[in-house]
């Protein structure tokens, strides 16, 4: 049984769901992977009028789902309102490609024949969602994949059930039938397992994930051995970097966002600011005193952010604060840790009793000897370091192996370019945050973060379909391709008198 309580008020109850046994993901593994033929079979257009319905539905509820994940899971009202606005924005753009989901004509190299290609759904597809972004993100791998004639097990964290349950019911009223898309809460030992008899009875056919990088590494192992590539969108350690000719007013803003929006629970969250040292100590202070200054507590009040998403989240928080060595300079908040009335929190909104709040905390003088330098740390917590060079800058940003999100605040164009070469990431930011991507361009990571799978927009179509080439010979002889060729007479010695 699961128990999905508030962070905010942890005596409120929002859901208790059964918790599903390995056999029971089976038998709903079976059951959408019987299912996935006739879906398929439906021409695109059709399914992405469902999503057309879907993506309408969840725009008419977006208040109420909103309001459904600030109370299950903490973020800001704000941010998720604008969570469900990713959703909204993933149907709006798949809709569309129903009536695309382009394949190609292209020539062949003899007569009277025709080389097409076409984009096949991949089958029966497992997904596994985190917490953090408990619609936006399952969106990014429900919808592509349904429209691509897939059909769906989703396993959601067992920290937002309800809200699972309350996206899975607006896909069945926009029309996605009950068989085609099923979803499943249960614990991690139990999907693993579920994850390895999909596999080893082939009814699972893709599998997308994202989590941490630990787990992420053990279903891309587990894939593997069944010869498949799972979609993984692992950990981030995004850097930051604050060049001496950068607006640095936008720049903190930036950081502020970043580095505490949904209580840096996002695994786009700020990892290290990096500023030069010509500013550091001046940019430092600023930033200290914002985050100093800022509202924290009630995620339904102005705040910049509100409690962790359960309390086995600020456990980690506390864990991770146990890594600061004493040449680090802490600052941003009146204490570190849990805030209660005995460790409070200047300007705290509310009562922070009743939940899972957690101080920010700014660690600054970190080096690339760090464990901090190293560890995504998946809470409020930012570190900050300096750097003299840009390319020492782009080597601290890349030398932990983690390569999601990156920033880089200059106006000046030479850094930009020299920054985009040099960085690692799957996605660069110019004087922009390293949180907040749009919903149509390639989200992913490398390295440590993923292995290479991108989101979002026509890329993800490469994680739900495959290619399949057809060549139609109309000559009725046999064309041996490579062997049958034209020759056209020319002469290669030619010279310009
Ligand atoms: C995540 O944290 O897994 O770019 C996704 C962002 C959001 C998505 C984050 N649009 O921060």
């Amino acid at each position: 049984m699961f128990k999905s309580t508030n962070p905010s008020d942890i005596s409120q109850v929002i859901t208790t769901v059964e918790a599903a046994t390995a056999e029971q993901i089976v038998a709903a593994m079976r059951k959408t992977k019987s299912a996935q033929k006739g879906w398929a079979k439906l021409p695109a257009p059709t399914r992405g009028r469902v999503i057309a319905n879907v993506g309408r539905l969840v725009e008419r509820n977006k208040e109420k789902l909103a309001k459904l994940i600030t109370s299950e899971m903490g973020k800001v009202y704000r941010e998720a309102l604008g969570e469900v606005q990713e959703v909204v924005d993933t149907c709006d753009f798949f809709l569309g490609e129903g009536r695309r989901l382009y394949g190609q004509t292209v020539p062949s190299e003899m007569q009277n024949k025709n080389l097409f290609t076409f984009r096949m759904p991949v089958g029966n597809v497992f997904i596994i969602t985190a917490g953090n972004f408990p619609t936006a993100v399952p969106s990014w791998y429900i919808v592509p994949a349904l429209l691509a004639g897939n059909t769906v097990v989703w396993k959601p964290s067992e920290f937002t059930p309800a809200v699972a349950n309350a996206l899975t019911d607006l896909f069945h009223a926009g029309g996605v039938p009950k068989d085609v898309l099923i979803t499943v809460v249960a614990d991690g030992e139990q999907t693993f397992s579920a994850l390895e008899t999909g596999l080893k009875e082939s009814i699972i056919n893709k599998v997308g994930f994202t989590g941490s990088t630990a787990v992420g590494k053990k279903i891309g192992a587990k894939t593997g051995e069944y010869i498949q590539s799972a979609c993984l969108e692992l950990g981030g350690k995004n850097p930051m970097v604050v060049m001496p000719d950068a607006n640095i007013d936008l720049a903190l803003d930036g950081a502020l966002f970043a580095g505490f929006g949904t209580a840096g629970q996002r695994c786009t969250s700020l990892g290290t600011l990096w500023i030069h040292e010509s500013i550091y100590d001046s940019v430092l202070a600023k930033f200290t005193a914002l985050v100093e200054n800022a509202a924290v507590g009630d995620p339904f009040k102005d705040v910049l952010f509100g409690p962790m998403i359960s309390e086995k989240y600020l456990e980690n928080h506390l864990a991770h604060l146990k890594m600061i060595q004493p040449h680090h300079k802490v600052s941003g908040s009146t204490a570190t840790g849990k805030i209660t009335a005995k460790n409070p929190r200047k300007g705290f909104v509310g009562d922070p009793e009743k939940g899972v709040f957690a101080h920010p905390v700014i660690v600054a003088g970190v080096t690339k000897d760090d464990e901090l330098y190293r560890t995504e740390t998946f809470g409020p917590l930012v570190t900050v370091g300096k750097f003299s060079t840009l390319d020492e800058a782009i080597e601290l940003a890349n030398g932990h192996g983690y390569g999601l999100s990156s920033a880089i605040y200059t106006n000046d164009p030479q850094n930009v370019w020299r920054f985009r070469e040099g960085i690692s990431a799957g996605m660069v930011s110019i004087n922009n945050s390293t949180s907040g991507a749009e919903a149509h361009l390639p989200f992913g990571g490398n390295g440590l973060s993923g292995n290479g799978s991108r989101q979002s927009g026509i890329w993800v179509l490469d994680q739900f379909t495959r290619w399949q080439s057809m060549n139609w010979d109309w000559s009725n002889k046999l064309q041996k391709a490579q062997m049958d060729l034209i020759e056209i007479k020319h002469d290669p010695n030619f010279d310009l008198k």
